[in-house]
């Protein structure tokens, strides 16, 4: 276990984690879905409402001010999170849901053309799969797909073999939500730059457990989320390369993202606000600046390996615990800390149930990846997903309460 952080007092600042759910102490183990929130991002919502609460970019007195400078500061903290070249590369969205969409409604209806490939895996989420099913069916583009071997990983030479001349855009998950299986995406991304494609990156689930170098990775676009990086809901990210944003139409129109408005046309703005029409979500981008915060103050790495020992407690525990019942979903050898599983002759929501007497919290379903799911000819897992929180100790509980749901059904 990692000695240099003190988890004990990383809990402290986390106050849900003192709920008692069904009589039980909760143990929070579904932090793929959401992670819970510090202290500093409760507070600093609190504090924006309780002081600061006014409109951005649009008014000349002081709290519209303030208000400006810290939605503005979160932006300049993102672009060193990410190490983006100019922070107007950061656009606000609601999540990665919506950037996602932003790049295939904008990006994908610029440059598709009948018979172009739009190549994804079989492990995307519905967010990186739904948007490219109605951008190809509107403009005659093909959607491709990485296939996905039975250990939930992708091979490499096949991702590579896909990879031909009439590829123009690439949209794969970095870290899959539902198995934790880690996608070899700087090679990807270098092949695909080699035959003139770009490449989006949902790193949804990647971002709170890699240090993230836009640059280095050299991606063309990427989409982050707040909740799952301790920050709030409601709230994601969309890193794009300047030259293709500012090539690209807006996504969504109205107030802010115009230069001039007159009668029967417009000008638009400069980025990033040509991609945020509207009032933006201004409290929890201030927050989300506190979450950030967060996870650089304890590091990726030291969260990378706390977590990662976690993982490896969690697989010696369900061996020596031998539950027999229990079938692993994804077993790469290349995870981060989520691990999807089935109990034989027992459906994922009652298992989700049982646990969930224990005050245990896990998701259960198909985790918006039904392809995924029926490639492994199964309509759902339940899935454990740890954080910087999560102990051992907590490992050991969940583990008694398989033992017992397993014993259940001898
Ligand atoms: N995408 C989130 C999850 O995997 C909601 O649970």
């Amino acid at each position: 276990m990692n000695q240099s952080i003190d988890i004990a007092s990383i809990r402290a600042q986390f106050p849900v984690l003192n709920e008692q759910v069904n009589g039980k102490p909760l143990v929070y183990f579904d932090n793929a879905a959401t992670t819970q929130k510090p202290h500093s991002v409760i507070n600093a919502l609190q504090s924006y409402y309780q002081h600061d609460n006014a409109n951005i970019h649009r008014s000349a007195h002081t709290l519209a001010a303030r208000a400006t400078e810290h939605f503005e500061a979160t932006r300049e903290m993102l672009k060193l999170f990410i190490n983006a070249k100019e922070s107007a590369e950061c656009i606000f969205t609601k999540g990665v849901t919506e950037s996602i969409n932003l790049v295939a409604a904008s990006y994908g209806k610029l440059v598709l053309k009948p018979g172009d490939e739009v190549l994804l895996t079989e492990m995307e989420h519905h967010s990186n799969l739904v948007p490219w099913q109605r951008i190809c069916a509107e403009t005659g583009a093909v959607l491709k797909f990485i296939p996905v071997e039975s250990d939930g990983s992708i091979h490499l030479e096949t991702a590579l073999a896909c990879i031909n001349s009439k590829v123009k855009i690439v949209s794969m998950v970095w870290v899959s939500n539902a198995l934790g299986t880690i996608n070899p995406i700087q090679t990807i991304i270098e092949t695909a730059h080699g035959i003139g494609a770009k490449v989006m990156i949902d790193a949804a689930q990647a971002a709170s457990h890699f240090k993230i170098d836009v640059q280095a990775l050299d991606c063309d676009f990427m989409a982050l989320s707040s909740h799952k990086l301790y920050g709030p809901t409601g709230l994601g990210v969309l890193y794009g390369k300047r030259e293709l944003l500012a090539a690209m139409p807006p996504y969504q129109s109205g107030g802010e993202m115009i230069k001039e408005v007159f009668l029967t046309h417009s000008t638009y703005n400069e980025l990033p606000y040509k991609f945020e029409a509207g009032t933006p979500n201004i409290a929890d981008v201030i927050a989300f600046k506190m979450a950030l915060k967060f996870v650089s103050d304890i590091g990726h790495d030291s969260i990378a390996s706390h977590e990662n020992s976690l993982y490896h407690y969690l697989l010696n525990a369900i061996n020596h615990a031998s539950l027999k019942q229990l079938k692993l979903i994804g077993t790469s050898s290349n995870k981060i800390a989520v691990q999807s599983f089935e109990i034989e002759s027992l459906h994922h929501f009652d298992v989700g149930l049982l646990l969930d007497a224990s005050g245990i919290a896990v998701r259960t379903g198909h985790h918006c990846t039904q392809p995924l799911m029926r490639k492994f000819g199964i309509d759902g897992t339940v899935r454990a997903s740890f954080a910087i929180y999560n102990t051992t100790d907590e490992i050991d509980y969940f583990i008694a309460a398989l033992q017992k749901i397993c014993h259940r059904i001898k």
